[in-house]
């Protein structure tokens, strides 16, 4: 049963009609531009086409209830209890809870009515693996309560809910790159966002590539709290080379020759964090032109220099994901490999000539299961739609 199905028919045995309305919402990837959304740079995602889907009604009940259909899970709030996360008895909103309810939240804030609903929701989107299905339930929950509310915000502002309800309701200071791929992706494109100035165009991929995501299965916890150090990191850097630039806004405004003058004034952590960001706005700044071009060989070598960055200078690799990559890169048709997403674990990133995918995949899993002892899952990914009602 496909999990439109699945969501319908829990639906209907929990609520005891069919749902008035189903909406799905994609997960990313993203091929370049790593942890520099944050820092007024320029990031490449693209939609997949995994994603979360819900099937919902409006209720007149005070409180809206919400089925996880993949903890099998029930969680209810209302205008009321949202500001203190917990539910109508009392008891704390379960961590999943968070994300619908902070959108709802969110959209409270701005002073945006939401009406109560009842829903069941599901996603194929793996959790915790860096495709962003956290942003996807954001994204599919800003257009439930859209199509139930009468009100049509662009797609960029529901990202930016959807972000706010992240950074300041669960806790997660993210930046603006997966809400923005679920709410704005275009069949077949990557998406190419300046994330200073919001502007975004659609960059296209050679039809004789193919985006293989490779998933290590690993899963970190406390990613957030290295997250937000990251981030912390990044402001620090900034704050500390006003010194000598004070008309700097963020790492954005550093060109590589003046971060290479003044690297020895920031302290060692602060210099390498800072070095991985500034030479990775470089990187996705080329990214435009050589995918117009059709220089799929040279944007590759830019993700593979992503990936060293990100392991040696930003430190958010981890073992598993440097096999995967190391296993990757050399085979066949593999133009190039990194990790992709936050980090620490979840899923790489591989764009591989299409007549070769078949070989890569199976030497890349047989590869990575030898040394590692771990089953990968590796799939072919298409660019999929933004977030949107599907009836
Ligand atoms: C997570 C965040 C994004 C971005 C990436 C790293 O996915 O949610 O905003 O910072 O990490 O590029």
């Amino acid at each position: 049963m496909n999990l439109i199905d699945q969501i319908t028919s829990t639906y209907k045995e929990k609520f005891g009609h069919a749902p008035a309305h189903i909406v799905r919402a994609p997960g990313r990837v993203n091929l370049l531009g790593e942890h520099v959304d944050y820092n007024d740079g320029f990031v490449l995602p693209a939609a997949i086409d995994r994603a979360t889907y819900i099937a919902f009604s409006p209720t007149d009940a005070p409180h809206s209830t919400l089925v996880a259909a993949d903890f099998d899970q029930q969680a209810s709030f209302s205008a009321e209890t949202i500001a203190t996360k917990t539910q109508p008895d009392s008891s704390a909103l379960p961590e999943w809870a968070l994300y619908p309810a902070g959108v709802m939240w969110a959209l409270k804030e701005e002073g945006i009515s939401t009406s109560s609903i009842n829903a069941v929701f599901a996603s194929d989107v793996p959790r915790g693996s860096g495709l962003s299905s956290s942003a996807s339930v954001e994204m599919a929950f800003a257009i439930a309560w859209q199509t139930l509310g009468g009100w049509t915000l662009p797609a960029m502002q529901r990202a930016l809910l959807g972000q706010k309800a992240e950074n300041k309701y669960v806790g997660v200071n993210c930046g603006i790159m997966d809400q923005f791929a679920s709410a704005c992706g275009v069949e077949n494109k990557l998406l190419l966002l300046d994330c200073r100035s919001l502007e975004w165009k659609t960059v296209p991929l050679p039809d004789h590539v193919a985006i293989v995501i490779a998933d290590t299965t690993v899963r970190r916890k406390l990613t957030s709290g290295e997250y937000n150090k990251r981030r912390d990191a990044c402001e620090e850097a900034v704050r500390l080379l006003k010194n000598d630039l004070p008309k700097i806004k963020s790492l954005r405004d550093v060109s590589v020759a003046d971060f290479n003058r003044l690297a020895n004034t920031l302290p060692d952590e602060v210099e390498k964090r800072a070095r991985h960001v500034v030479e990775e706005i470089g990187r996705s700044n080329q990214a435009e032109a050589l995918l117009e071009a059709g220089d799929i060989q040279s944007f590759g070598r830019l993700m593979n220099e992503c990936h060293a960055s990100l392991r040696d200078l930003y430190e958010v690799s981890c073992p598993e994901l440097n096999v995967m990559v190391n296993i990757a890169q050399p085979l066949k048709g593999c133009y190039g490999a990194r990790l992709t997403g936050a980090g620490f674990g979840g899923c790489t990133v591989n764009l591989v000539a299409k007549n070769d995918v078949e070989a890569f995949a199976k030497a890349l899993a047989a590869g990575y299961e030898a040394e590692t002892g771990l089953r990968p899952e590796i799939y072919i990914s298409h660019a999929s739609n933004g977030a949107e009602l599907l009836g």
